[in-house]
């Protein structure tokens, strides 16, 4: 085996898994404010921006030949119902409109969830007796997607877990003249540990109780692959796993169970780790993310969500 290995040209020549900035998508956070960029503790490297420094940060990653960004919002006032994210003059919708006006050759996909436009932190709306309301949370989700591909976003990516979600976007898209937008579905999105950091910037925690009753049980991967091929079903474009390093499993057996198109989200927690081992000197970053990645890209994934998609860019260069 090792007459192959005797040379970068003849390991180049045989390299069976591509990893390239094409694959990968820019996760970003917008926040209200006229000139702000809030630096995320537990995210080295990774800010919350207001519209102007969002636009600027477009302009950087397609510079680097990232193809696409996917936008979570932090408003400036929550409630009860996460009112805020169908809000046409919300922080999203705001951002969607300047970014694509500045770069339209950019995709601009946006995460459609309430969790961080509740006061309660929950990805849907609580009824009296404390449970998630799946039905009612419906009618809101499919308002917030329909909202965000008014204000121009190329794909929607909902991932709230409610059940049904795909085909109530869908259908509402669909209703309302946006047959074209497609749906970038969180199909098998476990509730993970990993989350920590995110829930940070976003400022999305939940205020009591967890997120298991909707998100999956880390345990599981016959419901993921049941869960892919009910979004399948419902109309979804693209499918995601995340986490991705803990779910390299998963993401194998939707990607063979389907043939979809499917995306893998490296996230916050998995940022934070690589970032802290390597502010400690303990691993030599650049060449931990590659590997990472492209063992993502192994494992069947087509597109890469991460937060080192900018670094990684410069170092595929
Ligand atoms: C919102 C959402 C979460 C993430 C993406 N969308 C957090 C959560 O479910 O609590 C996590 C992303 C990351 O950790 O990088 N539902």
């Amino acid at each position: 085996m090792r007459r192959l290995r005797g040379s970068g040209l003849l390991r180049d020549m045989v390299r069976e898994t591509e990893l390239t900035p094409a694959h990968l998508v820019q996760p970003l956070f917008v926040e209200l404010g006229t000139d702000s960029r809030t630096p995320i503790e537990a995210m080295p490297g990774v800010e919350r921006l207001s519209i102007s420094h969002a636009v600027e940060e477009a302009d950087t990653i397609q510079e680097l030949g990232i193809p696409a960004v996917l936008l979570f919002g932090v408003p400036a006032e929550k409630d009860e119902q996460g009112s805020g994210a169908h809000d046409d003059e919300g922080v999203v919708q705001l951002a969607v409109r300047a970014i694509k006006e500045a770069h339209p050759e950019l995709l601009v996909i946006t995460d459609v969830c309430l969790c961080a436009y509740t006061s309660h932190g929950h990805c849907g709306v609580v009824r009296p007796d404390g449970a998630i309301d799946n039905d009612v949370t419906l009618e809101l989700l499919a308002q917030t997607a329909i909202s965000h591909a008014r204000a121009g976003a190329d794909a929607v990516a909902p991932s709230d877990m409610m059940d049904g979600r795909v085909g109530a976007l869908r259908g509402q898209l669909d209703a309302e003249g946006m047959k074209e937008t497609p749906i970038v579905a969180y199909s098998a999105k476990f509730a993970s540990a990993f989350y920590g950091p995110f829930r940070e910037a976003a400022d999305s925690t939940p205020a009591f109780g967890d997120r298991r009753t909707y998100q999956m049980d880390p345990a599981n991967s016959d419901e993921a692959v049941r869960e892919a091929l009910l979004d399948a079903e419902e109309g979804a474009d693209i499918l995601m796993v995340k986490p991705a390093l803990p779910y390299l499993d998963v993401i194998q057996r939707i990607k063979e169970a389907t043939g979809m198109p499917l995306a893998a989200y490296n996230v916050s927690g998995e940022y934070a780790m690589v970032k802290a081992a390597a502010a400690a000197g303990q691993i030599d970053e650049r060449a931990a993310v590659l590997e990472a990645l492209t063992a993502i890209r192994r494992a069947g994934a087509d597109i890469v969500i991460t937060y080192h998609a900018k670094d990684a860019a410069r170092w595929l260069r």
